[in-house]
This record gives structure tokens, C-alpha cells and sequence, in this order.
């Protein structure tokens, strides 16, 4: 595994993370299986994992996650740096955003509780809420890391304009956003450049264009071919491929099963000299 330094000011995390969301949605795996999923991660070296309060079925059952990761990580002996989003709720299991200074502090009070600890990581704003002021939803994660409740703030589905308006309101560690090999956004709206420029750490979500996508991976484009040339599987290909881009990108991958998250982290061992990155974008579909 290979690990870098996440955000301005942060500690020494795995250069790829993992991504919980999969564990505790529709589609999930029974517990037990959930739970050797993300040691099979900690076992590869990962050290970083992403999770949300609303990463359940519906509100009956907020924080399944983050309960989950902590049942996983009880136990095990190493220092895991595990990000959590608030702003997100599931009425009936639909996906809504309230980014309400007071609800804000209500979830982030909830994360503490079922993930057992006293601080949060990093907490990221999960997505803006168009009735909010964005710098009034800021100001709220601002206010619990002043109390001590929040190591770091992160922000998620946001442009360069958002990443301003919240750095103005409080130091931003991260940001979470789209990336993989059919959504580019983030190299074509400036959000990878401007994390790159501050030092800010990107990380992309949903790496293999999600659940759904994932297993069509190797056919996109020239995928397949390039993956088979480099000797590496095509998820390992397009992790290896965001590392390259830039030292300040932390991909989460996700995975049900443990044999997948086990073969993904191997792409933190792979680099790229620029040459090589030219011809792994030209091996994209358009
Ligand atoms: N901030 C946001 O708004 C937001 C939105 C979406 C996601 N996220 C975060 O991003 C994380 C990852 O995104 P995602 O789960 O949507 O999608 P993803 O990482 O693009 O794809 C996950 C899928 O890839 C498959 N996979 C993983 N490694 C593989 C391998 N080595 N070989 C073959 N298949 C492999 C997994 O299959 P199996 O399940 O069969 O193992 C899984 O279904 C989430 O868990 C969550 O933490 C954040």
C-alpha cells in the first residue's frame, strides 16, 4: 500500500480508502460477510474509510453503517481514519438533502454515537441543500470541530465556486466528488486542479462508475486491452490511474465481496510515468 499525506494539514492516510456505502444499501450482504469485507481492506493496508449517516436502507435504520464499520473495527488493532457525511436523509429510502445548520449538528451528534468516539475524523457536508446558504451549512460543521467534536471538515458534490465559499468560512481538508472512467468532470471543471493547487485532498467516489456500472468496466473504450497489456485487472487500472494524476487524490473504492476490495488495493502499487497516463486516457471511451 502506499500512503500520502491527506489534506494541508492531515495525517498519513492508505493512498486508497474504501468506500462503505455498498455494505449497508440495497443489495447488501448478510452482516458477517460485510464485516470480512472491510477487514479483508485494514488487511491490505488501507487505513482510511469512507462512510455516511444515511448509508441504509431508509430512516428506520439511519447510521447502519457507521455502526457497522464500528463493530467491524472493534477489536482490531490498527488506527483507522473513518469519514463520515451528515446533510443526508432517507425518508422511506428516497435520498434527500438537509443541510439545515440544526439538523446538521443533530447528525453529526448521531455519527458520534454509532461510530464510538468522542471526535469525528473528518466530516464531510454531504451535498449543498439549495434552501440553505451554503456558508450557513459550513458554518455548522465549523462550529462542532471548534467544540472538538470534528478533527477535519470535508465537502462533497461541489464545484470550484463551493469549494471557495466554504474555505472562506473554515479550512477544508477534502473534498468528495464523481470520477471515474465515464463521468470526468472533475479534470474538466477545475475541482482536480484547484484540490491539486491547495493541497486539498480529492476524493473520488464511486471509481468504477458505481454499482450498477462496475461489472461493464472492461469493456468500456479500450479498457479491456489496456488492462490486459499492463498485466492488471481494469479496476486496478483506474485507480492506479487516478494515483497517478495527482498526490493528492484518495479513490474509495467499493466492494461486497472481500476478493474484490483484496485485488482493487492492489493498484496503489502500480505508477505511471506520463507517457503512460497519455496512453491510458486514450484507452477511455470518449
Ligand atoms: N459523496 C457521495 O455523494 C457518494 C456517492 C456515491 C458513493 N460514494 C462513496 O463512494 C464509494 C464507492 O462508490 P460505489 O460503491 O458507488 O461504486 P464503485 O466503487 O464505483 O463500484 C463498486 C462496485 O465495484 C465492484 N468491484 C470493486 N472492486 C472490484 C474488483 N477488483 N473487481 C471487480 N469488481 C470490483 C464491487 O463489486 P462487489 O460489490 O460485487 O464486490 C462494487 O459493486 C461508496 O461506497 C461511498 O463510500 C459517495
Amino acid at each position: 500500500m502506499q500512503y500520502r499525506q491527506f489534506g494541508p494539514e492531515g495525517p498519513s492516510l492508505s493512498a486508497l480508502g474504501f468506500g462503505g456505502m455498498g455494505l449497508s444499501i440495497t443489495g447488501r450482504p448478510p452482516e458477517e460477510a460485510a464485516i470480512q469485507t472491510i477487514h479483508a481492506a485494514l488487511d491490505a493496508g488501507i487505513n482510511f474509510i469512507d462512510t455516511a449517516n444515511a448509508y441504509c436502507l431508509d430512516d428506520t435504520e439511519f447510521n447502519h453503517n457507521e455502526r457497522l464499520i464500528q463493530k467491524a473495527l472493534a477489536g482490531r488493532s490498527e488506527r483507522v481514519f473513518v469519514a463520515t457525511k451528515c446533510a443526508c436523509v432517507r425518508p422511506g429510502g428516497a435520498w434527500r438533502v438537509d443541510g439545515r445548520p440544526a439538523q446538521l449538528r443533530t447528525a453529526a451528534h448521531a455519527s458520534l454515537k454509532a461510530l464510538g468516539v468522542d471526535c469525528l475524523d473528518l466530516l464531510q457536508l454531504h451535498a449543498p441543500d439549495a434552501r440553505v446558504p451554503y456558508e450557513e451549512s459550513v458554518g455548522a460543521l465549523a462550529k462542532l470541530r471548534e467544540e472538538g467534536k470534528v478533527k477535519y471538515i470535508g465537502i462533497s458534490n461541489v464545484t470550484v465556486s463551493h469549494i471557495e465559499q466554504a474555505r472562506r468560512v473554515t479550512p477544508i481538508a477534502s473534498v468528495q466528488n464523481r470520477w471515474n472512467a465515464l463521468d470526468r468532470t472533475p479534470e474538466k471543471s477545475g475541482v482536480l486542479s484547484y484540490c491539486t493547487k491547495h493541497s486539498i485532498a480529492f476524493i473520488p467516489y464511486s471509481p468504477f462508475g458505481g454499482t450498477r456500472e462496475a461489472p461493464t468496466l472492461g469493456v468500456l473504450g479500450k479498457i479491456g486491452a489496456e488492462s490486459r497489456r499492463r498485466r492488471m485487472s481494469p479496476y486496478r487500472l483506474i485507480l492506479a490511474w487516478m494515483l497517478a494524476k495527482s498526490p493528492i487524490v484518495f479513490p474509495i473504492p467499493g466492494a461486497r465481496r472481500d476478493e474484490n476490495i483484496t485485488e482493487a488495493a492492489k493498484a496503489a502499487d502500480a505508477s505511471f510515468t506520463h507517457a503512460e497516463i497519455a496512453a491510458i486516457e486514450a484507452a477511455l471511451p470518449s
